[in-house]
Parts: structure tokens; C-alpha cells; sequence
């Protein structure tokens, strides 16, 4: 048997040469501009009027199209009144996590100022999102989708959409706003509500419009954009076939109807191929009593308009809301072997089920008493934002900042406060296992990276657990769900550099404290070859400890 680390050199070899051949083509990679200001405005899509956020005044933002190895330049020009920041769910940001956006990475951009993100979509294809990161903020709007086309060099693994491609973002949505959220119930130790219902493109029941071209197909990108509330979307009348999953192709299958959890991406086609509607794109929240509904018009180009209020609502008596389903159908997305991704060499080929495994990160979520006030944990360590963002405080040798922990549940007295990080090397192959007990799903999200997500099941989980895993196909992506009282296992080949956020995609749970960081370096001191990560960007705003310092003077 051939052992892990020559599998993962191989992999790397592989991967050298594929980028020296992209590389004939890398005088061609488009430089994408783009200028967003961010302001309030408000809103009322269930009735009840909220400030939100929008991007060059709309809500949802715009697409951000890029093809493959495109470079985007976003200038973000910060309107608010208090300081934002932007992050890119699902993108790799390759040797660049200085461009990822969140509070471990950068400094907020003030408010009445702008910041210039730069990043490479290297070697990605897909639909992926971006959503405000601080505090609350995405539970106010902020976000749109992101797609990246393949290149004509690298084409899909199915027939071009004829119909072209539509950005769907659903998500549940709250009437109060971030301050009440906090003050009334985060803050003070309780759960957040239920939602108050569900959005399509940011309008209430009825009022979003999805328009299909009769006799062809559709590619919908559907995201996941809300709060925290998983969702189960269906187009009446036409089956959707799965074809991507946060960059990675899936096997295509067809499906009545589709789980979306917080966060995650999916693309499907539709085809117009019934009698011109009218029809209805039907988003039903999962594991939430009352069951909650957005509904958007589908209408065939040049066909009737539907009356409001007259769409069968909901799921439907054949369709389950349990979790023993939902992990079933999530065992059913398997990656396409023959084509994984916009590699030309592309990662399905990469047999992750023969590769030793470097190390295993455990993760146990939680929930404990901590300074007096209910937060959420992980392995025991509810984490708090530090004012200096790590990757600086890394770079330019801040102490104190952050705390390195095992990455295991360790056994201590009680939770505590700390701004935690698990160190780990540059090309490790690692296992992270996600254990859950609580009586709630839980999403976990890993920035940077995709990772292969091998194994789901009931219970604790033992290392005896390897023998239900798949193996072989398991889908590549970059947020997974973890079932009430069960764990989920995932597979990451640890090739990028930088100090990466590993975080609950439900917005109050993160807010509580259910997120982490993975530093991946060489364990050196010594600045890292720029082949490995980028040097830290010209323009990167300095604050905290870090405010005054400069490379190379601390
Ligand atoms: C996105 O970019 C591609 C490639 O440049 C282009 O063909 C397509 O029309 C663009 N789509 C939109 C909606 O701008
Ligand atoms: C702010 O925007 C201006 C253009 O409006 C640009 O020249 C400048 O580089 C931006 N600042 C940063 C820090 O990105
Ligand atoms: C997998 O991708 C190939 C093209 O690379 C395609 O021909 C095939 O239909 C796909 N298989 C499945 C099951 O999706």
C-alpha cells in the first residue's frame, strides 16, 4: 500500500503541473473591478419594516461573475456607521486567507471608509456566496451570490444550459433587528426565536419572480443565505437534477425536492419541459415547528401570471421532516468521479480513502454557563474575538493574542473564554470529526478549504466509525451538517496556507462563540516562499496591538 505522504506528494506534483500548464494561460486571467457601497436602507418583505443592508442599494447584493483564475478587485466603500466586513463562503481564497474577511484575518473597514479585497479564484468553478461576517450583520441582507464559470478549456460535466443560469439565495428571515436579537435574547442567555418566515431574493411569499424559458434548461444556483434555519426546496411540476455542490460535480440524480442547510450551495437543472405553469419554486423550512414557507412564481417566458395564494404550500404528506431522511438523501450526493472539479486533473481523482490520515481533530459543540452568561462551545472553550485580527498578530509577532489548543475535548473544571486555534501543518492529511449532542443541527463551515465529507451516523463517535465511511465518492465541499446527537466526519488535505475560520454557519450560535481557527503553516518562523502564501497585502489595515506596527517592527 502505498503510504500517505507519497500520496499527498503525488497529489502535489500533479497539482505543479497542472498549474504550470494553466499557467500558458495565465497572462490571459481577466482582472475583475468592482466598486460595492454598502448602506442601510429599509424593508419590509414579510410586512414588518427592518433596516437592512445593501450592496450599491440592492438587497440581495449583486452577482459577482467571475471565470476561473479570474483576479476580482472588490472596493468596498463602508456607508454604515459602525464597521463591516465582507466574506467569501466557499471560495478556496488560495495562499490568501490576508482576503477572507473575518475578524481572524482582518481589520473591520471603519465606517466612511473602503477597503480593496484582491483574490484569485484559482482553479475554481462553482456558485458560492458572499455575506457579511461581523456580528449580526448577515441577518440583516449584505450578501449575493458569487459564480465562477468554467473556462471553454474545462467544460461541465453535463449540456450547456440552454436557458442560462439563475442565482437563487433563499434563507429564513427575522422581522427584529440585530439589536433586539442581542439585547433580548442572545445576550441574555436565550435562544432565538423561530424566524418569522422565509425569503426568495430577499421578498416575501409571491413576490419573487423566476422565469424559465419554455423547451429549455435551467441552471439554478440555490443558496442558503439566512440566519440559521435549514430549508427543502422543490419547483412544482419539474424534477431537479443535482449537478454541483460548492464546486465540486455531483453524481446527477434527480430530486423531487432538495435540503439547502444554512450555508450551503447547490445547482440544479430545470427543465421547462410542462405545459406553461403557472408553478411555484416552494422553500420549506426543515425541523422548525410551525413549518415556515417562501414561495416564488415560476413562470414560463410569455405564460400566464399566477394569482397570489393559490399555491399547495409546504412540504406535502409524502415528504418527511425527519432527520433519518435528510442524512439519507445527504448520503445520496456523491461526487462524479470522471469529473470532480475545474481542475483539468481534478480532485475526484484524488483517492482520499487510501491516504493515511495525519491526525485527527475532534470537535465537540456545546453549550455552558460561562462569566455568568450562556454561550456556546467548542471542546469547552467558547471563543471571543481578539481586537487584533491572528493572521496579524502572526505575522508581525504580537504576542498574546491567541491561544493554540489540541483540538480535542480536553478535560477542564469548567468552559471558558479564549480566542482558541488549532496549529497544524502545511500538507497534513486530517480527519475532523464533528461531535454533536445536542438536541439541535448543527452546520459547520471551514474557509479556505473543501473538504471531503466522508462519514455521518447516530451517537458518539469511535475510530471503529471508519468502516461506515464512504470512501470512494463522498461529495468535496465546504459546509456540513451535523445531525441532533450525532457526529459527521470529514477528510481535508491541509494545502493551503494562512489562519482559517472554521465556524457554525447559524448566525447566533457563532455569535455565541461556536467557531474556531486552523492555523496551517510550515511551523517555522521564517516568512513564508510566496509560492505557499501570499505576502501580507500593501493595503491591510492595521489595528489593535497591531495598529501602530509595521513588517518587520515587531
Ligand atoms: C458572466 O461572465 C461570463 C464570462 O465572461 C459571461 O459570458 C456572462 O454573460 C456573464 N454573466 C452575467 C450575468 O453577467
Ligand atoms: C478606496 O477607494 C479608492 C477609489 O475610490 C481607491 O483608490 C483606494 O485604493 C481605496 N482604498 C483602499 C484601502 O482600498
Ligand atoms: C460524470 O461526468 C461525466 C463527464 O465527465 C458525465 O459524462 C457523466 O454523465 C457524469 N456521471 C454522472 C453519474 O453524473
Amino acid at each position: 500500500m502505498m503510504n500517505g505522504e507519497r500520496l499527498v506528494a503525488i497529489f502535489a506534483a500533479v497539482l505543479a503541473v497542472v498549474i504550470l500548464m494553466c499557467g500558458a494561460a495565465d497572462g490571459e486571467n481577466r482582472y475583475v473591478f468592482v466598486n460595492w457601497e454598502v448602506s442601510y436602507a429599509v424593508r419590509a418583505p414579510l410586512g414588518v419594516a427592518k433596516r437592512v443592508i445593501t450592496i450599491n442599494g440592492r438587497f440581495p447584493g449583486p452577482l459577482l461573475n467571475l471565470t476561473t483564475n479570474d483576479v476580482a478587485h472588490v472596493n468596498v466603500v463602508n456607508t454604515l456607521d459602525e464597521p463591516f466586513l465582507l466574506t467569501w463562503n466557499g471560495l478556496q481564497m488560495r495562499r490568501n486567507s490576508w482576503n477572507d474577511g473575518v475578524t481572524g484575518t482582518n481589520c473591520p473597514i471603519p465606517p466612511g471608509s473602503n477597503w480593496t479585497y484582491v483574490f484569485q479564484a484559482k482553479d475554481e468553478v462553482g456558485s458560492f456566496f458572499y455575506r457579511p461576517s461581523l456580528g449580526l450583520h448577515a441577518a440583516a441582507g449584505g450578501h449575493g451570490p458569487i459564480r465562477v464559470n468554467n473556462r471553454p478549456t474545462v467544460p461541465a460535466p453535463f449540456p450547456h444550459p440552454d436557458g442560462g443560469d439563475l442565482d437563487v439565495l433563499i434563507g429564513d428571515w427575522y422581522n427584529m433587528d440585530a439589536p433586539r436579537m442581542r439585547a433580548e435574547y442572545l445576550d441574555v442567555g436565550r435562544d432565538l426565536p423561530s424566524p418569522d418566515g422565509v425569503l426568495v431574493h430577499g421578498l416575501g411569499p409571491y413576490e419573487a419572480d423566476v422565469t424559465l424559458q419554455p423547451g429549455r434548461t435551467h441552471r439554478l444556483r440555490v443558496h442558503n443565505v439566512g440566519a440559521r434555519t435549514s430549508l427543502r426546496f422543490r419547483v412544482q411540476g419539474h424534477a431537479l437534477l443535482l449537478v454541483e455542490a460548492e464546486g465540486a460535480y455531483t453524481q446527477q440524480r434527480r430530486y423531487a425536492a432538495l435540503d439547502v442547510h444554512a450555508g450551503q450551495s447547490v445547482s440544479v437543472l430545470v427543465t421547462a419541459d410542462q405545459r406553461p405553469g403557472p408553478y411555484y419554486l416552494v422553500v420549506s423550512s426543515l425541523f422548525v415547528q410551525p413549518e415556515l414557507v417562501g414561495v416564488a412564481n415560476v413562470l414560463y417566458a410569455g405564460g400566464r401570471r399566477p394569482k397570489p395564494g393559490n399555491a399547495p404550500l409546504g412540504r406535502g404528506g409524502g415528504d418527511d421532516d425527519g432527520y433519518a431522511r435528510s442524512m439519507d438523501e445527504a448520503r445520496s450526493v456523491r461526487m462524479n468521479l470522471t469529473c470532480g472539479a475545474a481542475r483539468p486533473n481534478p480532485q475526484g481523482s484524488f483517492r482520499y480513502g487510501a491516504i493515511r490520515v495525519d491526525r485527527t481533530i475532534l470537535l465537540r459543540n456545546g453549550e455552558a454557563q460561562v462569566a455568568g452568561r450562556r454561550r456556546c462551545t467548542v471542546n469547552g472553550v467558547s471563543f471571543a474575538d481578539a481586537a487584533t485580527p491572528l493572521k496579524l498578530a502572526d505575522r508581525l509577532g504580537v504576542q498574546g493574542v491567541f491561544k493554540v489548543v489540541s483540538g480535542r475535548p480536553e478535560r477542564r473544571k469548567r468552559a471558558s473564554l479564549g480566542t482558541a486555534v488549532i496549529d497544524a501543518r502545511y500538507r497534513y492529511f486530517v480527519q475532523i470529526v464533528f461531535e454533536n449532542s445536542l438536541p439541535s443541527l448543527q452546520t459547520w463551515h471551514l474557509d479556505g478549504y473543501s473538504f471531503f465529507v466522508a462519514g455521518m451516523g447516530w451517537g458518539k463517535w469511535t475510530p471503529n466509525a471508519r468502516s461506515t465511511y464512504n470512501l470512494v465518492d463522498a461529495i468535496y465541499r465546504s459546509t456540513v451538517q451535523v445531525y441532533p446527537a450525532s457526529w459527521t466526519a470529514v477528510f481535508v488535505s491541509l494545502d493551503n496556507e494562512g489562519i482559517w475560520n472554521l465556524r457554525s454557519q447559524d448566525l447566533g450560535r457563532r455569535y455565541l462563540g461556536q467557531e474556531t481557527y486552523i492555523k496551517v503553516s510550515q511551523g517555522t518562523m521564517e516568512v513564508p516562499d510566496p509560492r505557499d502564501e501570499l505576502p501580507m497585502p500593501s493595503n491591510a489595515l492595521l489595528c489593535g496591538k497591531a495598529k501602530s506596527l509595521k513588517l518587520g517592527q515587531a
